[in-house]
């Protein structure tokens, strides 16, 4: 069946030139099909019988006959410098040859059917090198091929190479991508396992954090009853005996002595209540951030009488507990500088839950402070603990003051986990 296509090798090189502007091959079939309508074309444009493409095999040395157009043995080796093609190869030249069945080179019983009355064959080049072979044959007796057949078919041998070459570079290009695409793989792959390892790695470290904290408010708790069950037992009693020697006294000089130094000593008593409130911290329950807020407020304003409030807004839960744990601890360093330098009478305390981070701000109307007076060559170890406690979690610290504009303690913090 005569094809309706094009007949000259430009329109060829176009139809190739078009496959690759489409998008280029998906795969195998597209090399064979666009070489089979290439060797059609030849075939038809040279009224030859078969035209065969051929490529030289460096390691057996051999030439193999491809199965594309149409050729009288697909899949046939010959010895380099055997046939037409092994001769067009191994001598890098172009061969016509007008009557076949006279020339010495041919090889014996190698087509059925009709004869070969005459043949024509080019090589085909990559760079100088010649790498294969072009040949067409005509079984018609009217046919005989000439120097014009064999430059038209060397036009066709160049389209082939560059259609072979072009194929050869999207198979280079499609091994590397998959090369790529491994490598890619791979590396997320162990890019995801260390950051499950730093994940898991924080996870153990917040666990450590959250338990180095609860053992130093244990041993507070059992320091603050150390010194209730000890000291403040004896000073009790110093203090009842005290009272009785006064009773049973009656020179008044050294009454209202042991008076006043009883008086003495029962500041002390109170003293002593206070550092043991202080050293009794107040506990952290799981979900029990605000409870504790609220507790140490309540503490602040009944020993300080300094009016304290908690307000809560956003969306109250329970956050982890190194979150929680962080945010008390800033609260009572806070409420502790409220009570030792700002000489305030009131403090709000607002805490925001938001979706992804808790907000706190710590508002006092006392004296303020000049950033310089962290400067006096004391040690100050509040601030700097409060903004670390936040950075350690991923947060920020602000801490804005000013003579006579009392302070304002600002801290956001995360409350997802630490990655
Ligand atoms: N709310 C506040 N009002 C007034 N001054 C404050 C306030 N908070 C902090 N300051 C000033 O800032 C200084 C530093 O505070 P910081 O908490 O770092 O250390 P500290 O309280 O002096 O000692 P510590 O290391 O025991 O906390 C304080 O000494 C004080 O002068
Ligand atoms: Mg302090």
């Amino acid at each position: 069946m005569r094809r309706e296509r094009a007949r000259i090798p430009g329109d060829a090189s176009r139809r190739f030139v078009e496959v690759v502007a489409s998008g280029g091959p998906s795969g195998d079939s597209d090399a064979h099909t666009l070489l089979n309508s290439i060797l059609l074309d030849a075939t038809e444009l040279l009224q030859a019988q078969r035209v065969a493409l051929m490529l030289y095999n460096d390691d057996d040395q051999t030439v193999e006959i491809l199965d594309v157009g149409t050729p009288a043995f697909p899949g046939r080796r010959v010895e380099l410098g055997e046939g037409l093609a092994g001769r067009v190869i191994e001598s890098g030249q172009r061969l016509v040859i007008e009557d076949y069945d006279g020339w010495a080179g041919k090889l014996s019983g190698e087509v059925a059917g009709p004869p070969i009355l005459s043949a024509v064959g080019v090589p085909l080049r990559h760079g100088a090198t010649p790498i294969g072979a072009l040949t067409a044959h005509s079984t018609v007796p009217g046919r005989r091929f000439t120097d014009g057949d064999a430059h038209v078919l060397e036009i066709f041998g160049d389209i082939a190479m560059l259609a072979l070459s072009h194929f050869s570079m999207h198979d280079e290009l499609r091994t590397l991508n998959n090369r790529l695409e491994r490598r890619v793989r791979e590396r997320t792959a162990a890019l995801r396992q260390s950051s499950q390892e730093i994940s898991r790695k924080n996870e153990q470290l917040e666990e450590l954090i959250v338990g180095l904290e609860h053992a130093q408010d244990e041993e507070r708790r059992r320091i603050a009853q150390d010194i209730h069950d000890s000291v403040m037992q004896t000073l009790s009693g110093v203090i009842f005996e005290l009272k009785a020697a006064e009773t049973s006294m009656d020179s008044s000089p050294v009454v209202s002595q042991l008076s006043s130094i009883r008086e003495l000593l029962h500041q002390l008593e109170t003293e002593l209540r206070d550092v043991i409130q202080d050293l009794h911290s107040v506990e952290l329950e799981p979900g029990g951030l605000m409870r504790a807020i609220e507790r140490e407020a309540t503490r602040l304003q009944a020993r300080h009488a300094i009016q304290c409030s908690v307000r809560a807004a956003g969306h109250h839960r329970a956050l982890p507990a190194a979150v929680e744990s962080a945010v008390l601890r800033i609260v009572r360093e806070a409420l502790g500088n409220v009570q030792r330098h700002a000489s305030a009478s009131t403090v709000l305390i607002t805490i925001t839950m938001l979706k992804s981070e808790v907000r706190l701000v710590i508002r006092d109307d006392g004296i303020g402070f000049y950033s310089e007076q962290c400067n006096d060559g004391r040690v100050h170890l509040g601030i700097s603990g409060m903004r670390r406690r936040a950075e350690a979690r991923g947060g920020s610290f602000r801490i804005e003051s000013g003579p006579g504009d009392g302070t304002t303690v600002t801290v956001a913090i995360p409350t997802r986990r630490l990655r």
